[in-house]
């Protein structure tokens, strides 16, 4: 596209939004966007992503906001919309407590958002259209309002299909930025508020470690915690090496720092975060993991301390070893097996065998009699026969999981799984992902049937989702448990007596008279 081109599309861009007429933007840009972006915008690439070098990470602590932008918000809002896992969720508390530094005020009403972003998520195709239609929503608010700011940013954002398709279908967003420029916020802010035209700002890179980032973190009483970002197992079926970045670890003494500051502002509760956090510290090449880390974090003066996602290839007896010792540490591990055949782990490229992973359970057991395990298991991979389905069942059964997010396979774009070919029927996959929801609702409600009569020590988060009346929180081995308590009790660790299971909650009553406040 040449500078008349440009020049043409900026003056498009500007009238359509006088005029409140979007659909001219589209019909009349879109091949020059095209155009102009394959020939000066380098999207991600998953070649790049795949032939990451191990070179060091580069770490910053010197984050702020330029001058010019320390006041842009004052008077406005803005509203961020989250999915995906939690290290979504809490980039969404970097970029709220970034937009808070500005000056913004949040909102939840998107009419009086002056700034509204999408931070996406790219795991399985429903997530990706969960937010397309979306956008699709929010195109008759920037006709209503042109001076409103439209931004997409999270995992989706990394993926090279998603940017061409909004490049080239929804122009009327003003910015995409992927998972590594969340830092720039401020700068990409004012390139979308000043500019006329797109501003795209998604690098496919192995990406840095940037630490002082302001957080707006949602409540008082848990927190999430990075210890690392990235994730190089590179599963076949999986886009999140490609959208995250290779594994990089935070030191120690920032993590460290960060609990203490959180246990001194009173947080009962904090989750170590990362996709594989088993391979925490591998990359700092100093001899210390997750166990050690652990360790440290058990002298901390917070109640709990969780950490998810668990890799069962890299969970070391170190880890066993420090969990076990218990005080802060939870009765309750994650450990994502994702199918329970050999065959189909290799070809899913997980690293372990299905006894390997038994091996795991049975060492996590003995050290730990009393933990709760839950999963996460795909169903219906490419050609997965019925027999493998059926040793996934057999495993389900064996290790006792009292919790599964359990999943239909979803091919991601250019990963190696995706140009598997595949023999299984939806309505196969379907049936296999019903048995298998079947038999983990069955075992959660085994799990939860023998806690009546019992008294746990729950952490109260606030009212429940589904009943304001009551107030809901969560055990040691992580079971939600709702009763009725005065408000009072909220953020506070008290016993509550359990009257009736549920198949995925406990109901109770408050132990009044030993009400200990922890
Ligand atoms: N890092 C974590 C999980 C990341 S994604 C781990 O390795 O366990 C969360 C879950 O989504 C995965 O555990 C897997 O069960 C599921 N998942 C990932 N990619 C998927 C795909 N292409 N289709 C269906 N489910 C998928
Ligand atoms: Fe994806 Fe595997 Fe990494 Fe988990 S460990 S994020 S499933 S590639
Ligand atoms: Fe989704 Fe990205 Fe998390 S793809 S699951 S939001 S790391």
């Amino acid at each position: 596209m040449n500078e008349e081109q440009r020049n043409e599309l900026s003056q498009i861009r500007e009238k359509s939004s006088d005029e409140g007429n979007l659909e001219r933007i589209k019909q009349k840009t879109s091949e020059d966007f095209m155009q102009y972006f394959q020939t000066t915008y380098q999207p991600p690439n998953m070649r790049d992503a795949q032939r990451r070098k191990k070179k060091d990470t580069e770490v910053h602590y010197d984050f702020s906001i330029p001058e010019d932008m320390n006041l842009a918000g004052q008077g406005k809002k803005y509203m961020i919309r989250t999915y995906g896992c939690q290290m979504n969720e809490h980039d969404t508390e970097v970029m709220a407590g970034i937009f808070e530094e500005m000056g913004y005020e949040s909102t939840s009403n998107q009419k009086e958002a002056d700034v509204i972003l999408l931070n996406t998520c790219a795991i399985r195709e429903n997530a990706e259209n969960k937010v397309f239609g979306e956008i699709g929503h929010l195109k008759s608010l920037k006709v209503e309002n042109p001076n409103l700011i439209l931004g997409i940013c999270g995992c989706m954002s990394q993926e090279e299909s998603v940017v061409n398709r909004i490049l080239k279908k929804h122009p009327f967003i003003d910015l995409i930025f992927g998972t590594h420029n969340i830092h720039r916020l401020p700068q990409l802010m004012k390139e979308a508020m000043f500019g006329k035209e797109m501003v795209v700002d998604v690098w496919s890179k192995e990406g840095d470690i940037i630490e002082n980032l302001p957080r707006a973190r949602k409540g008082n009483i848990k927190a999430w915690v990075n210890i690392m970002y990235g994730c190089d197992k590179f599963c076949t079926y999986c886009i999140v090496p490609y959208t995250r970045g290779k594994e990089r670890s935070r030191m120690p003494q920032d993590i460290i720092q960060e609990v203490r500051h959180l246990a001194a502002q009173g947080y009962k509760e904090v989750t170590l975060l990362g996709q594989n956090v088993n391979s925490y510290g591998k990359d700092l090449n100093i001899g210390y993991g997750l166990g050690d880390l652990m360790d440290e974090l058990r002298s901390i003066d917070i109640p709990r301390v969780r950490f998810t996602t668990s890799h069962p290839r890299d969970f070391d007896d170190r880890l066993v070893e420090v969990l076990a010792k218990g005080g802060n540490m939870l009765d309750h591990i994650h450990l994502p097996v994702q199918s329970g055949n050999t065959d189909v782990l290799k070809i899913m490229g997980r690293k372990y065998s299905r006894e390997e992973y038994l091996d795991l359970v049975r060492k996590i057991r003995l050290a730990m009699p009393g933990a709760t395990l839950t999963t996460d298991i795909i169903v219906g991979f490419p050609n997965e026969t019925e027999e493998q389905f059926q040793d996934t069942l057999s495993l389900v059964e064996e290790v006792g999981f009292e919790a599964a997010y359990t999943f239909i396979y979803s091919p991601r774009d250019n990963t190696p799984a995706a140009k598997m070919k595949d023999n299984v029927s939806m309505e196969e996959k379907k049936d296999r992902l019903h048995r298998l929801n079947k038999l983990v609702n069955q075992q959660s409600a085994d799990a939860m049937s023998k806690y009546e009569g019992e008294v746990v020590d729950v952490l109260v988060q606030g009212e429940s989702k589904n009943n304001p009346d009551v107030l809901a929180g969560y055990t040691k081995r992580n079971k939600l448990v709702n009763f009725r308590a005065p408000d009072a009790v909220i953020g506070k660790i008290v016993p509550v007596r359990i009257t009736k299971a549920k198949t995925w909650s406990l109901d109770g009553e408050l132990v009044e008279e030993k009400v200990e406040v922890k």
